[in-house]
């Protein structure tokens, strides 16, 4: 088959080239604009750099490719960012996500899978979502997101031919296992990537954001799903036969705390950690039920190890530093 991925030279699009360039004979295009991508994050397929925003250009890649499949990564994703700056995150996720559905239709292709996040649930009142809980977001990036998985779902209606796969992704971390990629964003500000840089001694304390929520340590509680993990889930998205939405996390929440802990455990180095206040818009804990994805497209995820996880994301970083 023939399958574009936009935002294929990202964190999570690169490993998904990767494993998809690994396991199948599908022909990769990879389309990415570079502004957060790099191109040697690029393993498999063939690159064509061009901005989703640029639509005649978009359409030649059409018109030179029959695709069936697109998987679409492509988007901003830093919420204070989208706080600040909600258009951006409209432009860039919505509009430009109508503009390739829209190609999507008009070339026939056959199928669309989509990057959205555990971010459209907002502050549930249970700790366990699944995808048939109320979408309330609490920034304009989970609206974005939220945004464009309704306007797939309307185009079923429609179009006889043409499926949707939703992917909500929870807290992706770590570096693939087999050491041949990351994350080359050094300006990440996630948990693990925080813990990650004070292990290394680029930073020389980290912050944790309350510590005063309802939770077992007063620490908010996430669900990190490894990198790998997370791109097999696609793979079986691109097996799949059907439309609908599914969660992609281990179902297993781990504190703030918790995870800190296992990041000094595996470095074995101790680090200097400040209480401060809470961050704006953070859920107080948000878990996967990942019953949909485990039993619908078989989903047999093999790296549910907090150690593992942050091992992984510190060999990987520790390998940047060296080079
Ligand atoms: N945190 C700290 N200190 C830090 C960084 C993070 O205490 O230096 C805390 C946050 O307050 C939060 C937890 O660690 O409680 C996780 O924060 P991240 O920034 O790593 O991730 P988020 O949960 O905020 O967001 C991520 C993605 C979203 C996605 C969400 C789903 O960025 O796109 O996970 O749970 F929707």
């Amino acid at each position: 088959m023939n399958i574009l991925i936009t935002g294929g030279a990202g964190y999570i699009g690169s490993h998904v080239v990767k494993l998809l360039g690994q396991t199948t004979q599908h022909n990769i295009i990879v389309l990415d604009n570079l502004s957060t991508g790099f191109q040697h994050a690029i393993l498999y397929g063939k690159l064509v750099i061009c901005d989703l925003s640029i639509i005649k250009e978009v359409e030649k890649i059409f018109q030179h490719n029959n695709f069936d499949i697109i998987i679409h990564f492509a988007a901003s994703i830093d919420v204070s960012e989208s706080l600040s700056n909600p258009l951006k995150y409209y432009e860039n996720n919505t509009l430009n996500s109508i503009n390739l559905i829209k190609m999507a239709l008009k070339y026939k292709v056959k199928k669309f899978i989509f990057s959205s996040t555990a971010a459209v649930y907002g502050n549930s009142k249970k700790m366990f979502v699944n995808e048939n809980d109320d979408t309330q977001p609490l920034n304009p990036y989970g609206w974005s997101k939220l945004m464009t998985e309704r306007i797939l779902m309307d185009m079923v209606g429609d179009t006889q031919d043409f499926e949707y796969i939703i992917l909500r992704y929870f807290n992706v971390a770590g570096a693939s296992a087999d050491g041949k990629l990351g994350s080359y964003n050094k300006n990440a500000t996630h948990l693990i990537n925080m813990a990650t840089k004070v292990v290394v001694g680029e930073l020389e304390e980290m912050f944790v954001f309350g510590n005063t929520y309802n939770t077992k340590d007063g620490t908010c509680i996430r669900d990190y799903i490894h990198i790998d993990d997370l791109a097999s889930a696609h793979l079986k998205a691109v097996e799949y036969s059907g439309s609908g939405i599914f969660n992609c996390g281990y179902g297993q929440g781990y504190s703030v705390k918790e995870v800190i802990e296992t990041m000094k455990k595996v470095s074995g180095k101790d680090f200097k950690i400040n209480i401060v206040g809470k961050r704006i818009g953070d859920i107080e804990a948000i878990v996967a039920d990942n019953k949909k994805i485990l039993t619908k497209m078989q989903w047999h995820p093999q790296y549910n190890d907090l150690d593992f996880i942050c091992k992984s994301s510190l060999d990987w970083y520790k390998k940047q530093c060296a080079m």
